[in-house]
């Protein structure tokens, strides 16, 4: 029997025996804590670590972005105060987390590392706060949906975990082509989590006023998801060029090339 059981207590180790049992808990998943000279049964951390390496595992994050954190994101370009700021902004919203009412709208042209800063975000999320959190990309997200025209699967399968997801990064929002049928769905998923005021992050290469003969996220998007954005995210604005192309001209300068 359960009498107690505690949120998340915050704690990540994991006492392990080399037989893999925990001594803390004996592999139960539970220990017996006394607090105000009452006993109580808490989650042990292991069962905790167990959990949260579940949820990231089931998060959905691309391998080539696995390895994305807020302390691993360099502030490279001295020049580049956008970088600093993105970075301040994302250390600031997790550190409140859940105490925060928007998600963050990453806007800027490519390499600027918004998905990178959108990963981290999510990771910190997941490990250290115990948060159930989903990526989903763009693009596939499309394809998956447009596919499910002719198979099995409903669109409504593929869209309610993004739906439910306690925070979602929906990354490369407004690239690829969309048909209306398609836009209307995307338009279900944020809308629903504007309705339930979930937290959503999204990163996009639109801008608002891009430059003449390029298209807006409006355009992409429809001015309809555009405007409920403004309501669920901050905007925060990467701009600066390709740290893809800075990294392989320093490997080609190493002789890594
Ligand atoms: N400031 C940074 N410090 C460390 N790594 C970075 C930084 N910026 C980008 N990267 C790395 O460079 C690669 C490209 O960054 P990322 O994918 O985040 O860019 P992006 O802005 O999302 O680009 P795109 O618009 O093409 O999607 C990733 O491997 C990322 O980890
Ligand atoms: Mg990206
Ligand atoms: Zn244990």
């Amino acid at each position: 029997m359960v009498p107690h059981v505690p949120g998340y207590t915050g704690a990540m180790a994991e006492p392990e025996t080399p037989d893999g049992t925990c001594p803390e808990c004996d592999g139960t998943g539970w220990v017996l804590v006394a607090e105000d000279g009452v006993e109580l049964v808490r989650r042990c951390a292991c069962a905790e670590a167990r959990l949260r390496r579940r949820h990231l595992e089931a998060s959905g994050i691309p391998r080539r972005y696995r390895h994305c954190t807020l302390e691993n994101f360099e502030l490279w370009d001295p020049e580049n105060p956008t970088l600093r700021r993105a970075h301040r902004i994302v250390r600031e919203f997790v550190d409140l987390y859940p105490e925060v009412d928007k998600g963050i709208l990453f806007m800027g042209p490519v390499g600027t590392g918004k998905t990178h800063l959108a990963v981290a975000a999510l990771r910190e999320l997941i490990e250290a706060k115990g948060v159930r959190g989903r990526f989903a990309d763009f693009t596939s997200l499309v394809l998956e949906i447009q596919m499910t025209f002719d198979g099995p699967g409903t669109a409504r399968e593929i869209l309610e975990p993004l739906v439910g997801a306690e925070v979602l990064v929906l990354d490369e929002l407004g690239a690829g082509k969309v048909t209306p049928w398609v836009m209307d769905l995307l338009y279900f998923l944020v809308n629903s989590r504007y309705l339930q005021n979930r937290v959503t992050l999204f990163t996009t290469n639109f801008l608002d006023t891009p430059p003449e003969g390029m298209e807006s996220l409006a355009d992409r998007v429809s001015t309809r998801i555009r405007s409920r954005l403004y309501e669920m995210c901050r905007r925060v604005e990467l701009r600066g060029s390709d740290y893809r192309r800075r990294r392989l001209a320093h490997r080609a300068e190493r002789g890594q090339g």
